[in-house]
C-alpha cells in the first residue's frame, strides 16, 4: 500500500513538473512574440515606415537595440545597412531630375548630352551643368546679390574620368578611409549628372565656407530655386559623406521645398516617395 502511494506520488509529481515546464516554455515564446509585435507597432507608427522593409527593421533592431527607431527606418530605407559600393544597382535614369546617385546606385559611364557652360561672372572657367540647373542658379545668384551675397560655382559637371582622377588624388593625399567620406568613387558621383553644384563665396576656403553668411543664406533659401543641401550635418550614416556645406543638388522647387520642410536627405526622400 505504502509502495503504491509512493508510486502515485512520483507519477503525479512528474506530471506537475512537466505541465509547469511546458507552460513556462509556452509563456516564454508568447512573451517574445508579444514583444516583437509591440516593437512592430512602434515601427509602424513612424512616419517613413515601409511595410516591405518590416523584417529588415526588426532584424536591425535586434542587433542595434539602442538606436532610435526612426534612425533604423532611415538606415534600412536608404539601404545603408549594406557595405558601400557593394550593390551594383544601376541608377534609374527614367527619374529625370530626380535620379538618385549614391554609394548604392551606380551611373556607370553615363554622360548628359545637353550640358551648358556657366557664365564666368559666377563660375570658374568652363564649368558645365544641365540647362535647368543653370537657369535656377542664375535666378538664385541674382536674388542672393540683392542680399549682398556673392555666390561662386567652383565645381559642377564632372565626367567619369575626371572623378576617377580626383578620387585617386584624394587617396594619394589622405588614404582610402578618409577619401571615401569626402569623395565619391568614379561612376557614383552626383557631379556626373550635371545636377550638382559646389558653391562657395569668393576668397574663402571650403572649410571656412560654413562660417559665412553666404552659407547661411544658401541653407535657408536654396530650396526656393530647387536646390537642396545634399550632404547635411549628422546624416553621414545615411548619405555616406561628411557634411558638405558647399554641395547643392537640383531637384526642382516643389521637391526641394518638401525635402527642406521634412528635414530629410534626398536618399530618404527617394526611398519613401519615389521607390515605394
Ligand atoms: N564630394 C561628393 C560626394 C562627390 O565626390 O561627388
Ligand atoms: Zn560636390
Amino acid at each position: 500500500m505504502f509502495k503504491r502511494n509512493i508510486k502515485i506520488f512520483i507519477i503525479f509529481s512528474l506530471l506537475v513538473i512537466s505541465i509547469t515546464l511546458f507552460l513556462a516554455k509556452f509563456n516564454q515564446r508568447d512573451i517574445s512574440v508579444l514583444k516583437e509585435n509591440n516593437i512592430l507597432d512602434l515601427f509602424q507608427n513612424q512616419k517613413y515606415y515601409l511595410d516591405k522593409n518590416k523584417n529588415l527593421y526588426l532584424s536591425y533592431y535586434s542587433t542595434h537595440p539602442d538606436l532610435a527607431l526612426n534612425k533604423i527606418i532611415a538606415i534600412i530605407n536608404v539601404k545603408a545597412y549594406n557595405q558601400p559600393y557593394s550593390l551594383n544597382n544601376k541608377v534609374d535614369l527614367t527619374k529625370g531630375n530626380l535620379i538618385l546617385v549614391n554609394k548604392y546606385n551606380f551611373l556607370e559611364n553615363y554622360e548628359p548630352n545637353n550640358l551648358v557652360t556657366l557664365d564666368q561672372k559666377f563660375a570658374y572657367e568652363n564649368r558645365k551643368a544641365l540647362p535647368e540647373v543653370n537657369e535656377a542658379f542664375i535666378s538664385m545668384y541674382q536674388d542672393a546679390l540683392k542680399d549682398n551675397i556673392n555666390l561662386l560655382v567652383i565645381s559642377a559637371y564632372r565626367s567619369y574620368d575626371y572623378q576617377a582622377k580626383l578620387y585617386a588624388n584624394y587617396v594619394t593625399t589622405y588614404g582610402t578611409e578618409y577619401t571615401d567620406k569626402v569623395s565619391a568613387q568614379p561612376g557614383y558621383s552626383e557631379h556626373q549628372t550635371g545636377l550638382a553644384l559646389d558653391i562657395l563665396t569668393p576668397n574663402v576656403t571650403m572649410t571656412e565656407f560654413q562660417n559665412t553668411k553666404a552659407y547661411l543664406w544658401l541653407k535657408d533659401n536654396s530650396y526656393k530655386y530647387g536646390f537642396i543641401l545634399r550632404y547635411p550635418k549628422n546624416k553621414e550614416d545615411l548619405t555616406g559623406f561628411i557634411f558638405e556645406p558647399w554641395h547643392y543638388r537640383y531637384v526642382t522647387p516643389p521637391i526641394a521645398t518638401q525635402i527642406y520642410q521634412e528635414k530629410i536627405t534626398f536618399d530618404e526622400y527617394y526611398a519613401y516617395y519615389l521607390e515605394k
